[in-house]
């Protein structure tokens, strides 16, 4: 019997670059069925909630979603969809890896950093929101408890030893944010002493950033707290050729949904010009999760080769083909 996923094609640029990579899958003959349902915007206007309580049922139906990226409208009264899963399954893992791919014109080379990010405490977790009566005051509550610290440090190293890394580098502001913060700290630190084999550093968020742009090749694993991991990763995005080509893995121990880690691009949008690598590359994470190797490697060796050839690569690429192009590229390589 074939394998269901969950898709949810998502706004803006969502639908195209979700098609492209639900055509790879099938070409790669991975041998799915897809159970789609709406969710963001496209939700709202065809269902009335920006997360139906169909999509919801469909995620824990099949376990396994792809994800393309989702608008949350701008303004009060609205939570982000992609939180509001994230803690409804309780995604507690975001994977975020970053590769260089030779013919990207990034300005690195030799890139190859996983930033795993706590998904769903700290800044995010929507508590205390509180703007005051006259607006001069805003408050949110971040929370941080020593059980998801330990979850997410215990994934980051368990990952570094099932993949032969090298190094873990625990990311954090526990000098000025002493209590939240500084639990993280301690609890990644208790951590890594039960993983003598693998090398641990410690950096404060603000010197992760400027070494990050001056020497990344020093990084192998990054783990570390929700906020620091969103614009970690997207900086890890910048150094392999922008945000076309980063993927995002959110895992529970139920469920796991796949996405790009870019938005909805409104300002492209029904260009026929984004970039359908970062997809691809979720699409890659997702059948890795699934113990499809073979089918993985085929499909990364097929994108590799479109992007290091350059003739058939999107703008964001320094190319001038269009979406549709650059994945018939990918398909005729499969
Ligand atoms: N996981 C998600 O679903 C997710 C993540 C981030 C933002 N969002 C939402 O997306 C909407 C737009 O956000 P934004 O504009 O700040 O960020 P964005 O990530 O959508 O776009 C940032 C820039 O990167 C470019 N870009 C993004 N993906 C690209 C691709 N595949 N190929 C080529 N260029 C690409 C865009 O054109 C834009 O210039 C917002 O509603 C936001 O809430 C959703």
């Amino acid at each position: 019997m074939s394998r269901t996923i969950t898709v949810i094609k998502g706004d803006g640029i969502g639908p195209s670059i979700v098609e492209a990579a639900l055509q790879i899958l099938d070409k790669a003959g991975c041998g799915f069925s897809y159970d789609y349902v709406d969710a963001g915007m496209t939700a709202l206007e065809s269902e009335g909630s920006l997360l139906p309580q169909s999509t919801i049922d469909a995620i824990a139906r099949n376990g396994v979603t792809l994800k393309g990226p989702l608008a949350t409208p701008i303004g009060e009264g609205f939570t982000s969809v992609n939180v509001e899963l994230r803690q409804k399954f309780n995604l507690y893992a975001n994977l975020r890896p970053v590769v260089s791919f030779p013919g990207t014109k990034a300005r690195y080379e030799n890139i190859d950093i996983i930033t795993v990010r706590e998904n769903t405490q700290g800044m995010y977790s929507g508590a205390g929101q509180v703007v005051s009566e006259n607006g001069s005051t805003a408050e949110a509550t971040s929370i941080v408890t020593q059980k998801g610290s330990e979850d997410i440090a215990n994934f980051a190293y368990e990952l570094a030893r099932k993949e032969n890394r090298r190094k873990v580098t625990i990311v954090h502001k526990a000098n000025i944010l002493k209590s939240t913060s500084g639990l993280f700290l301690k609890t990644a630190r208790r951590v890594a002493e039960e993983y003598p084999d693998i090398e641990t550093n410690e950096m404060i968020v603000d010197n992760a950033c400027m070494q990050l742009v001056m020497n990344p090749e020093q990084f192998d694993i990054i783990v570390t707290t929700n906020l620091f991991g969103d614009i970690i990763s997207d900086l890890c995005a910048g150094l392999v050729g922008g945000l076309g080509m980063a993927p995002g893995a959110n895992i529970g121990r139920e469920c796991a949904i796949f996405e790009a880690v870019h938005g909805s691009a409104p300002d492209i949008a029904g260009q026929n010009i984004a970039n359908p690598s970062s997809v691809i590359l979720a699409s890659i994470q997702l059948l890795q999760y699934l113990g499809m190797r073979e089918e993985s490697s085929r499909i990364l060796a097929a994108l590799k080769d479109v992007i290091k050839s350059g003739d058939r690569t999107t703008r964001d690429l320094g190319g001038t083909a269009g979406t549709t192009e650059f994945t018939q590229a990918v398909l005729s390589r499969l």
